[in-house]
């Protein structure tokens, strides 16, 4: 690979052409003002876009807000701040997080799991530039760009009554729409690149572990495989990362899923010297069940270094259902 840790490029990595062409939308949009709205499945990196929005053109602050993690009054105290005995244990003054981004961009995370509430109370700062602070009658102006960032299908939460309308129209003045990994496999090697980075070792991935991640479909996304990284990092003493490091699901997609081949071998279990199933015929790509039953079994055996009780657990199964199967299959000394 051809990057050394110094030369890494930081921001939103990927050679895809949607990343290359997101990039440069970016690039251009993060010099306005306008509200950006920002949608992906979780883990395809909303934050590291809202971030690289913001560091196009910092102005002021960038403030984080979790929307889903409060409700009701101390969220909107949070936002908009309080006046000195708003409510029962207010206190002094406090400066709420629009204050703080006045200037700069707030990052509204998650704008799914905003109250009804307080959607309405953000509506008001796109539409008027002001807000109230909880206990306050005096209305505060405030230069704020918003970036909103959601997992959800928003005109889906509209139609269920989840989501204001008004307040989704006002956002969605430019959308960013972040693809999934599995659709664009090609950034994925520079984003390997980048996790093993590391000031004091060079890491490097066994081709046979390449290959298992680059089959995968990473419903997780980028988040899924910097932690897919970072345990084969941790579960490694070694600079080379290999296949039996990856996570059980990964190689056991890799074993079960091949759609090319005709047969599906137990290379894992041969390197450690586990004997080999006979060899499936997968027909048309469909790997029978029963297969995938056997492998998976003596994936967690494997795991357990042949712990029957463990193995069951993995499994999700009882011992007594692991016994007879482990018959069944011939597998162990049974
Ligand atoms: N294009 C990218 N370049 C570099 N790192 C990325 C990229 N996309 C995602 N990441 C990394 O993947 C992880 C998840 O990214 P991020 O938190 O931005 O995703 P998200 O869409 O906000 O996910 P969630 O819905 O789970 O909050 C982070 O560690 C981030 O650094
Ligand atoms: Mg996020």
């Amino acid at each position: 690979m051809k990057y050394s840790g110094e030369e890494l490029p930081t921001g939103f990595l990927g050679r895809s052409a949607r990343i290359v062409q997101i990039r440069a939308q970016i690039e251009k949009i993060g010099v306005g003002r306008t509200p950006v709205l920002i949608q992906g499945e979780s883990g395809t990196g909303k934050e590291v876009a809202a971030r690289s929005l913001f560091n196009a053109n910092p102005q002021g602050q960038f403030v984080p807000i979790e929307c889903g993690s409060m409700v009701g009054t101390l969220m909107e105290s949070e936002l908009f701040g309080h006046t000195r005995h708003a409510f029962t244990g207010a206190g002094e003054n406090k400066r709420g997080l629009m204050e703080l981004a006045n200037g700069g961009t707030a990052f509204f995370d998650e704008i799914g799991d905003l109250a009804l509430e307080l959607q309405v109370k953000l509506l008001r700062v796109l539409q008027e530039r002001e807000y109230r602070p909880v206990g306050s009658l005096q209305r505060v102006k405030v230069d704020v760009r918003i970036i909103a960032a959601t997992h959800r299908n928003l005109e889906r939460e509209i139609a269920a009554g989840r989501f204001r309308e008004d307040l989704f129209h006002r956002l969605n003045v430019i959308r960013l729409t972040l693809p999934p990994l599995r659709d664009r496999k090609e950034d994925i090697p520079l984003l390997i690149e980048r996790f093993i980075a590391s000031p004091d070792r060079r890491y490097s991935i066994a081709n046979e572990a390449m290959d298992a991640i680059m089959r995968y479909d990473w419903p997780g996304n980028v988040r899924e495989l910097k932690n897919c990284i970072d345990r084969m990092i941790a579960m490694n003493s070694g600079p080379l990362l290999h296949f039996t490091d990856l996570p059980s699901n990964v190689i056991y997609h890799a074993r079960a899923g091949t759609s090319t081949a005709t047969t599906v071998a137990a290379t894992v279990g041969g390197a450690r010297g586990i004997p080999l199933p006979p060899p499936v015929v997968a027909l048309r790509g469909i790997v029978p069940l029963q297969a995938l039953e056997r492998q998976a079994i003596e994936h967690a055996l494997q795991q357990t270094a042949g712990d029957r009780t463990e193995a069951a657990l993995l499994l999700g199964i009882g011992r007594t259902t692991l016994y007879r199967k482990l018959k069944e299959y011939q597998l162990g000394e049974n």
